[in-house]
């Protein structure tokens, strides 16, 4: 880097799923090492890096929205960097910098590695007498501009996994470890595959000595992320070893992992979860729809039935297990009966949870190719879509009000809404919400589930001697 007076300053905002936050805390310990200090706000950074999700329409509407809104902030300071990271800016790449011409690099998700390089690069400008035309050196498009080039970094690299490289995380007593990197699942409606590129997995001692160090220094739960994680396999060790690995790494008291493919969710795996004591009764399984021919088109390969059998596995192994599941409705072609059919399940299986969206159609991706006939009408859709809610809603409302009155772990995650009030998570992931302060966050106690909203509970505090035999 070229000296200055003070370290350039960084702000990473970040959008989507836990892969990409996970991603957003990788590249804020590369712009560290990059000699970049991280920031809180866009106000007091030099370089402002928004990365995107580009899983559903909506989700990228709101992000470009947001991107104009920090144009705002770069006519007061011209000398403002504005990047697009992650999943949207591979998605839209170039047409991105053509369209926002404000915007000064874009950055697909395996370009991380290259930040400091490619800031500073942005930083000297073009060389006078540089080419007119969009110029590309090992993975970096040039595009030329008035005020010095717009970059494009867009390469999906096999190789990439982000082997030796150090996340910033948040101090806290959670941590999320990405053991996997990419899809090599085709579901016809989905992006992910086409802007991460193929399932790469980490080296399993790597990912376990990370976990080692992250207990050293006071971590106590731990989430392993990918796309499909429990299809994770590096040389001889499958996801069970390496889950079994993880719970037992001392310190560690809860681990979770998400998100699973049923077809992953296999003996050996629930063997492991039913146990290890670290790792927690909750396991979000998406299931997407409830419909053997939808399923079949949305390429998810499994049957209604298989899926039950995978929820039965789960259930007999893990006694009370809390499921959560996502759901599309309205994918194209998907009739009234079939629908009722997904609504058929979420009674047979009654999850705790359920995050629902409306079908989206992202250009690309297989579905998008289905006879505009079978699209289903947005009206439509959205019935769909709240009766959907009002089914889940219910049912999680009478699974949660049935558990008032049980005595539950905790771990003190933040503040409630509420001033005097803390959160905490069971193992089971729901959240309390009783009387303490902040300076708690971390530790573990046992609280009385007294009331719930449906979704949440407010509970108290029992001292330990009072409470029932749980673990934490
Ligand atoms: N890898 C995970 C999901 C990743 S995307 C898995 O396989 O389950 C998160 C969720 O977004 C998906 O589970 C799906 O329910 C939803 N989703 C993905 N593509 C979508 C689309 N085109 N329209 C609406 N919802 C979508
Ligand atoms: Fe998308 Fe399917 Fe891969 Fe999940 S498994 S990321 S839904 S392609
Ligand atoms: Fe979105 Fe990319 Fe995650 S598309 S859901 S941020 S993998």
């Amino acid at each position: 880097m070229t000296p200055t007076s003070r370290n350039k300053r960084a702000y990473v905002e970040t959008y989507g799923c836990q892969m990409n936050i996970s991603d957003g805390e990788l590249m804020e310990g590369v712009l560290e090492r990059g000699g970049y200090e991280i920031v809180g706000t866009p106000e007091d950074a030099d370089v402002v890096l928004v990365n995107t999700c580009a899983i559903r329409e909506h989700a990228e509407k709101r992000v470009l929205g947001r991107v104009s809104q920090l144009n705002g902030l770069k006519r007061e300071r011209p000398g403002l960097v504005i990047g697009v990271t992650g999943c949207m800016a591979q998605r839209l790449g170039e047409t991105l910098l053509e369209q926002a011409p404000y915007v000064d690099l874009v950055m697909g998700p395996d370009g991380y590695r290259g930040l400091p390089e490619v800031l500073q690069r942005l930083e000297k400008g073009t060389s006078p007498g540089a080419p007119a035309a969009p110029r590309s050196t090992v993975g970096i498009v040039e595009r030329p501009r008035k005020r010095g080039p717009q970059l494009a970094v867009l390469q999906l690299d096999v190789d990439e996994n982000y082997q030796g490289l150090e996340q910033r995380r948040a101090e806290g007593p959670s941590a999320w470890v990405p053991i996997q990197r990419g899809c090599d699942h085709r579901c016809t409606y989905c992006i992910v595959p086409y802007v991460r590129g193929g399932e790469k997995n980490r080296d399993a001692s790597e990912i376990l000595t990370e976990v080692r160090l992250l207990a050293e220094q006071g971590v106590s739960e731990i989430t392993l992320l990918g796309q499909t994680v429990n299809s994770y396999v590096w040389e001889d060790v499958g996801f069970p070893e390496l889950l079994k690995g993880v719970a037992r790494v001392d310190g560690i008291q809860r681990v979770r992992y998400t998100s699973p493919h049923p077809n992953d969710v296999t003996e050996a795996l629930v063997e492991v979860m039913a146990e290890e004591e670290a790792v927690c009764e909750h396991l979000h399984l998406p299931a997407q729809a409830g419909n053997n021919r939808t399923l079949k088109r949305m390429l998810r390969r499994y049957t209604v039935e298989s899926l039950l059998e995978k929820v039965d596995l789960l259930r007999s192994a893990v006694p009370g297990i809390a499921l959560s599941t996502d759901i599309i409705v309205a994918f194209p072609g998907e009739t009234d009966e079939e629908f009722r059919d997904t609504l058929q399940l979420m009674r047979t299986v009654r999850f705790d949870e359920a995050y629902t969206y409306k079908y989206s159609p992202r250009e690309g991706t297989p579905a998008t190719r289905l006879p505009a006939e079978h699209f289903v009408d947005s009206d439509e859709a959205q019935e769909r879509l709240e009766e959907l809610i009002d089914v889940s809603r219910a049912i999680q409302a009478e699974i949660n009000r049935s558990e008032v009155g049980r005595v539950e772990g905790v771990l003190i995650e933040g503040a409630g809404r509420d001033e005097g009030q803390i959160r905490g998570r069971t193992r089971r992931n729901k959240v309390v919400v009783f009387d303490g302060t902040v300076d708690r966050v971390g530790q573990y106690t046992q609280t009385i589930l007294e009331r719930t909203t449906g979704a949440t509970f407010a509970g108290s505090e029992v001292r330990a001697a009072a409470a029932t035999p749980a673990s934490v």
